[in-house]
């Protein structure tokens, strides 16, 4: 039988990152990190001073760019960004750069080429729905906004880096409405999706509820 495919779908903070890299690791798959992608192509585009709303420009800076992601890290043009890409500056912009059309076409397809030969956790916002759909286990992960917004704060703050909880909150309840309520690939519920709600429940106990659901064998 052919390598399963498994997408995790969900909104900011939901834990999907944890979750997913877990549930790989128990099922013996690749943990593939889509925002990851996505991230790093804003910070490019931060480093550039390239307009995050400007279509052409966008389009030409993902035309060139080579993403790597290897051994649990992502490489933007062969350097490691996998620190960088986590800031706040970051998170701000990151779901302008999500809406383009442009950009979601490339990211796509790398996704496609990166996953095709199966055996691959997959985390994002539209994994299930148009990367995958024909995946063989999709999850909608999902958590209340103060829940999601309680772990990114301390998860910043582990960091060191300096920001309010109101902040976070702030920036995650945007970043739902951008990611909802954009044209291109808009954060839904795939077809077909288990929904699990991670409010109150330990990474432990939605792991096991996920590889419960995901397992074949
Ligand atoms: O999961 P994350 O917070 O690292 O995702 C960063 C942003 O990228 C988020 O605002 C939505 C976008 N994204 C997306 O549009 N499609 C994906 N498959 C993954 C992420």
């Amino acid at each position: 039988m052919a390598l399963p495919v498994i997408t995790i779908d969900g909104p900011a903070g939901a834990g999907k990152s944890t979750v997913a890299k877990k549930v790989a690791q128990e099922l013996g798959l690749t943990y593939l990190d889509t925002g990851a992608m996505y991230r790093a192509v804003t910070l490019l585009a931060l480093r550039r001073g390239v307009d995050v709303n400007d279509d052409a420009k966008m389009k030409e800076l993902v035309r060139d760019i080579y993403l790597d992601l290897s051994g649990g890290r992502i490489y933007l043009n062969g350097e490691d960004v996998s620190e960088e890409i986590r800031r706040p500056e970051v998170s701000e912009s990151v779901s302008l750069v999500a809406r383009l059309g442009s950009v979601r076409e490339r990211m796509t397809a790398l996704q496609r080429e990166i996953a095709s030969r199966g055996g691959v956790v997959l985390d994002g916002r539209d994994v299930g729905s148009v990367v995958f759909p024909e995946a063989d286990c999709k999850i909608f992960l999902t958590a209340s906004v103060e829940e999601r917004a309680r772990r990114r704060y301390l998860e910043l703050q582990n960091k060191g880096i300096a920001i309010s909880f109101d902040e976070v909150k702030q920036n995650i309840v945007e970043r739902d409405k951008i990611d909802s309520e954009r044209d291109i690939a808009p954060l839904t519920i795939p077809e077909g999706a288990h929904i699990v709600d991670s409010t109150g429940l330990t990474i432990d106990e939605v792991v096991q509820e996920i590889v419960r659901k995901c397992r074949t064998d």
